[in-house]
């Protein structure tokens, strides 16, 4: 077979992949990849995780879809479970991570709206941010490279130096302003953590101005920096709003907009909706993946094999300095900013079949599933190393 009849927007990698456990991922070919992609953050239990195909299985047996015309019990013990865990009162499902940011920017403006101050439309994202491929998502991150070629600009969507809080401070405290969106840790854009006195002073001023905070933690929630979610590293940073995705259905299409009682008061029937957003099997899966990701001895675990890879590739790093600029990102979001192209980097870490993702300002992601053993974390290592070891080969020859 070709690719000839898909759409031609992604530069599609091989081997082909058949077949997956855990972290391993077998070809057509009989080869195994170690892979720390995950889909992009979202196996976050691994491939052909037990418990989620057991509640797949059994969820596919009884009952698919409804839509939301009718009461899906799975959404409700889900919603009430997320609410437990977080700051939010209010949560709807969707199908996607960009869906879960576009419902939060639609609610952001809702608010205003049923507060009397309709004119309350601009929302701020911070630079080097990545939202989604929706038409609202990449306008509200502001991306150049994503919006060039679909037209205008679509008004009420501005994006802020991450670094400049006076120009933060006077858009927050404008008239016009509805909401800010924050990634807690920046996945797509560089793997950067924004600073925690960052997330501190946003929830101040935007208290002080009612402005929403929304924070995206579509990559970086789910226990993929060892808190359940990544904002919960610090006290007092609670959000408004959040958008949450990938590993909260461990690599079934769920996602999720979660919501404080106040800030989800413009959200009234008819306001928004979708035909697939959280369906049975959707929640069969998510509430699984939920239970054993939200366990604190499981987090705490992940934080434990975080720490392991994090010593582990700062002290190869240190062996390889012409490789390796920078370790970045939080828990088991690890970034690496390199010296030589990270394409480059890439396919020499597939020739060592260890899969990583890239990413903004030249780095390699290493996302592995949440829950590998020690000795599969040595193993990333050693493919790691072998990979720098190459690059280091290339560089002097
Ligand atoms: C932070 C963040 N927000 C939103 C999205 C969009 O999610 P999806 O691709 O599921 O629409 C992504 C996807 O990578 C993401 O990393």
């Amino acid at each position: 077979m070709s690719q000839r009849h898909l759409l031609n927007v992604y530069n599609r990698a091989e081997p082909n992949f058949v077949r997956g456990y855990g972290p391993w991922l077998h070809t057509d070919a009989g080869e195994v990849y170690l892979d720390c992609v995950s889909g992009i953050a979202t196996n976050a239990l691994g491939h052909a995780n037990p418990a989620l195909r057991a509640a797949l299985a059994t969820q596919a047996d009884k009952l698919w879809h409804v839509s939301n015309m009718f009461r899906i019990e799975g959404q409700e013990r889900l919603a009430a479970k997320l609410a437990a865990s977080t700051f939010a009162d209010r949560v709807f499902f969707t199908n996607s991570g960009a869906e879960a940011v576009e419902c939060a920017l639609k609610l952001a403006r809702r608010y205003h709206y049923a507060r009397g101050r309709p004119e309350r439309t601009v929302i701020y994202s911070l630079s080097g941010a990545f939202h989604g491929r929706t038409y609202a998502t990449i306008n509200a991150a502001g991306n150049p490279s994503y919006l060039e070629g679909f037209g205008e600009r679509l008004p009420g969507y501005a994006v802020l130096a991450a670094h400049d809080r006076v120009a933060m401070a006077e858009a927050l405290s404008r008239p016009d302003t509805a909401a800010i969106i924050v990634e807690p840790v920046q996945g797509e854009g560089g793997a950067r953590e924004v600073p925690r006195a960052l997330l501190r002073w946003l929830r101040r001023e935007c208290t002080r101005s009612d402005v929403l905070l929304i924070y995206d933690e579509v990559q970086c929630g789910m226990g993929r920096t060892g808190r359940l979610f990544a904002h919960q590293w610090q006290r007092g940073c609670d959000p408004d709003v959040m958008a949450v995705a990938k590993a909260l259905g461990g690599g079934f299409p769920v996602g999720a907009c979660l919501a404080s009682e106040r800030a989800a008061a413009g959200m009234v029937p008819g306001s928004h909706g979708s035909t697939f957003g959280g369906n049975h099997l959707a929640m069969a899966v998510a509430e699984t993946a939920f239970d054993v990701i939200a366990d604190e001895a499981f987090l705490e675990t992940v934080r434990a094999t975080a720490d392991f890879l994090r010593e582990g590739l700062a002290e190869i790093a240190g062996r390889h300095p012409h490789v390796v600029r920078d370790l970045r990102g939080k828990g088991m979001l690890v970034g690496l900013a390199l010296y030589p192209n990270n394409r480059e980097f890439m396919a020499c870490a597939k020739a060592q079949k260890l899969l990583v993702a890239g990413g903004g300002d030249n780095i390699v992601r290493l996302l592995p599933p949440l829950n590998v053993s020690r000795a599969e974390a040595e193993e990333i290592l050693r493919r790691f190393e072998a990979t720098c070891a190459a690059m280091t080969m290339a560089q002097a020859s």
